[in-house]
């Protein structure tokens, strides 16, 4: 097991180049199965959750190779729509790889997948998406779902999830006419997904509105596709709230920046100063202390995202005055502030809400619990005076690549060490 060593205190100067977003390149993974054939994703991080997708993808016959940061997926040979429950119980994600089976196969069945414990994190919206297009659902510790003749119609989603709008995107393909997906959720990752569909030949429209339309295909594309998803926004705004609790001036290099508007706005209202070079690279600096952030409530995109509002409340911490912050997504995503507690911050949870003040904040010996949480537990120690230790660093390996490698690039005093 790994885990983190910092010492606090230190700015942060330099440059740090943003890769291919998570939460893009796990449904186009699981997409790869409707090309049958190659894809190749581009500036793809080889963060673990990436990796688990791929040996999902081996498992089934199919390829997936990093040659640098471009992952060659070859899909051709795939031969099961039998999910191994030792890889699904891994991650979340692998659920995508429902929509995109039956796509291909008519079928899926998949255990209960894993992922971050920040919630109860149920499939209903997934089920009644499908069921709506008549693929029938047995629900066993093995759930099985039979799509041989999909129909097109209309799905409304209860409430606008991410995961579940790209499977029902990705099921509604199988039909033969056209499906119309109402309530679906708008992130830039799904409109990344969209993009990629088209590319195989299908006719998706409307991602990053409430309503998408899907028309079934039949063309299946020659040759090799190249995809470069947008920006990993979760990891910018790591890398910017890092930034906001101590200090510096970073150069960052990414695409665009134009997915994060709500959180640039925090930045911007604190008299941050942000330049574009060019059109790839920002430069962003901040001198003295931030100040709070007033009240900041996650939601379904473009509210502030619910997988940076831990980095923010560590972020919050250093900055002048009160924050509160209220959760609406996951029920259980503060589950991190009693670690935050170690280092002596002001932070106090009342269910989804949390409120969090200037605190002095020492180094401490801490676990990270999830994903996020550990990136927070991470952003905390780095403003906190003296030595801390942050054990579990397997979660947040889940969604960054070499963290201490680029923190400590920028001049940070970050180690990894196995214990
Ligand atoms: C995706 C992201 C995750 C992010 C989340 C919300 C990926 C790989 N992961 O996860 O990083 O935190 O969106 O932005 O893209 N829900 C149900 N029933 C369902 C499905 C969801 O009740 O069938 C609830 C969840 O418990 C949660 C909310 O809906 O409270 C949002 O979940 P959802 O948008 O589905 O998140 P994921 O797609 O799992």
């Amino acid at each position: 097991m790994d885990k983190f060593i910092v010492h606090g205190g230190n700015k942060l100067f330099g440059k740090v180049k943003i890769q291919s977003a998570k939460n893009s390149a796990l449904p186009l993974i699981a997409a790869s199965v409707i090309a049958e054939g190659k894809t190749v994703i581009e500036n793809c991080s080889k963060i673990r959750d990436v990796l688990i997708m791929c040996e999902i993808i081996r498992s089934i016959g199919g390829k997936a190779e990093f040659v640098g940061d471009r992952l060659f997926l070859d899909t051709t040979d795939v031969n099961s729509w039998r999910l191994p429950s030792s890889l699904t119980g891994e991650i979340r994600a692998s659920l995508f790889m429902v929509g995109a089976l039956i796509c291909r196969f008519g079928y899926a069945s998949i255990e209960r997948p894993g992922g971050c414990k920040i919630g109860e994190r149920p499939i209903d919206i997934h089920v009644d998406a499908l069921r709506s297009l008549g693929v029938k659902v047995d629900e066993g510790e093995e759930i099985i779902f039979s799509g041989k003749n999909v129909n097109s119609g209309l799905i409304t989603l209860r409430f606008p999830s991410v995961g579940a709008t790209e499977n029902a995107m990705m099921t509604a393909l199988k039909g033969k006419g056209v499906t119309t997906i109402k309530n679906c959720a708008k992130e830039p990752e799904i409109v990344d997904l969209q993009n990629y569909l088209n590319l195989l030949g299908a006719k998706v429209k409307g991602a990053g509105s409430s309503i998408i339309t899907v028309e079934g295909f039949n063309k299946k594309p020659s040759g090799e596709i190249s995809f470069e998803p947008s920006p990993d926004r979760i990891e910018l705004g790591t890398y910017l709230f890092a930034l906001g609790a101590v200090g510096g001036e970073l150069e960052i290099e990414t695409k665009s920046f134009k997915n994060l508007d709500i959180v640039l706005k925090i930045f911007k209202d604190n008299a941050c100063k942000i330049h574009i070079i060019n059109d790839k690279i920002y430069n962003i600096s901040i001198s003295g202390r931030m100040r709070s952030f007033g009240k900041i409530t996650t939601g379904p995109y473009p509210e502030f995202p619910t997988d940076l509002q831990p980095q923010l409340v560590a972020c919050a911490c250093s900055a002048k005055g009160v924050t509160a912050v209220e959760e609406k997504v996951f029920e259980k995503r503060f589950g991190y502030a009693q670690e935050l507690k170690k280092f002596g911050a002001n932070v106090d949870v009342y269910q989804n809400l949390c409120l969090v003040s200037q605190s002095v904040l020492h180094g401490a010996n801490v676990v990270a619990g999830d994903l996020r949480g550990g990136a927070s537990l991470l952003i905390c120690a780095l403003s906190a005076e003296g030595r801390s230790e942050i054990s579990n660093a397997v979660h947040v390996d889940r969604g960054y690549y070499k963290i201490e490698e680029k923190l400590s690039a920028l001049g940070a005093y970050v180690k990894r060490a196995s214990y």
